[in-house]
């Protein structure tokens, strides 16, 4: 049957708002809620014997990959090493034995992470597969499939696949984990209950529709945007930096916050709005601290953040957007969301063609 667009004046704007949905739908076929588990789809290798995880995948699924990165080594003590696809197979990897090599696509068709996934399986590694087509063929050439169960995403730009992709990693990551012996049974039953709570959390983001379409005027404008980010919520910056130049056609970089002064603060002015995410928890005193950095040098700033005291800390900023309280754990899905939508009311601010941007394909077939 095809999709369409009900109510919503573009796919992407649908997909974004889905991904509650979506979210739990995916959750459910991974989590156990009768016990508050993982649970895994069957496979036929030895998930504690895996020694590297080396994570392959282009664009949007590759920042859900270096959001996972995060994961893999902080709960599994894997070691990880990730690439985009097109660099992986020409810089010669050298791969381990009892390696796991992961794909991510929504497509499953990405032409350059198809031609490295079976670049490892010729090598021997273990191919794992996080997919959203399950007809595709990474979906058929996996020794595991994790398929994300997102439905069809129309639009170009990646959205509700993405926060799916992650929600399967974070189950994968705890799952490897918990074999590992890395992991016992109640800090797993403990990231169940919070992985449960994202689909509440996206609603919460997803309230903040009707704020960030009026702070989208004043984006709209700039040449260049600057988007900050630590830990996990790095590649969360990237992805914003890559939404808005997808759909909207302003030039953005994403920037780990702490590496802002080793080049992008030279481009700050009062012309370049500055998107900083800053989720409560360990890292966020020290991502202000650069957001001062900025502030001090005239940067109009834009603060994501659910600490407490969100208006002192955003005192002499552009905006604020305020996010639910959420564990660090599910901070990157939760934080896709002011981003998607940020991207998505600029680019309606500018007029461009949100669903089919100029020169971008939903999937590339060709290397
Ligand atoms: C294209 C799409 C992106 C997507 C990327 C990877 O560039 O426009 O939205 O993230 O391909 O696609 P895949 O299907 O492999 O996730």
């Amino acid at each position: 049957a095809s999709v369409e667009k009900g109510n919503y004046r573009h796919f992407m704007q649908k997909e974004i708002f889905e991904q509650p949905t979506v979210v739990a739908q995916t959750l459910s076929s991974y989590l156990r809620q009768s016990d508050n588990s993982v649970a895994l789809p069957q496979f036929d290798f030895d998930i504690s014997s895996i020694r590297r995880v080396t994570i392959v995948a282009c664009g949007t699924s590759y920042y859900a990959g270096m959001v996972a990165k995060y994961w893999f080594e902080q709960f599994a003590r894997v070691p990880v090493d990730i690439d985009v696809a097109s660099e992986f197979r020409y810089r010669e990897p050298v791969l381990e034995d009892n390696g796991l090599s992961l794909f991510i696509s929504q497509s499953g068709e990405t032409a350059d992470t198809l031609a490295a996934l079976r670049h490892c399986k010729e090598q021997g590694q273990t191919i794992a597969a996080v997919v959203n087509v399950p007809t595709s063929s990474m979906a058929r050439e996996a020794d595991l499939l994790l398929p994300t169960h997102a439905g069809p995403e129309i639009g170009v730009a990646s959205t509700k696949a993405f926060t799916c992709q992650l929600a399967v990693l974070a189950a994968l990551a705890a799952h490897m984990a918990v074999t590992k012996g890395f992991m016992n049974r109640q800090e797993e039953q403990e990231v169940v209950e919070h992985l449960l709570e994202a689909p509440a959390c996206l609603n919460a983001a997803l309230d903040h529709d009707d704020d960030i379409a009026s702070m989208a005027h004043l984006i709209a404008p700039a040449r260049d945007v600057l988007y900050l980010g630590r830990g996990p919520d790095f590649p969360m910056a990237l992805e914003g930096a890559l939404k808005l130049k997808e759909i909207s056609y302003i030039h953005a970089e994403g920037y780990a916050s702490g590496e802002m002064k080793h080049g992008p603060i030279a481009l700050i002015d009062d012309e370049v709005p500055v998107i900083v995410l800053a989720p409560s928890g360990p890292l966020f005193e020290k991502t202000v601290s650069n957001m001062e950095e900025v502030r001090a040098r005239g940067g109009q700033i834009v603060l994501i953040s659910d600490a407490e005291g969100l208006e002192e800390a955003g005192e002499g900023c552009m905006a604020t957007i305020e996010m639910p309280k959420v564990h660090p754990l599910i901070a990157p899905l939760v934080y896709a969301v002011p981003v998607q939508l940020l991207a998505y009311h600029v680019a309606c601010v500018k007029g461009t063609d949100v669903d089919q941007p100029r020169n971008l394909a939903k999937s590339v077939t060709v290397e």
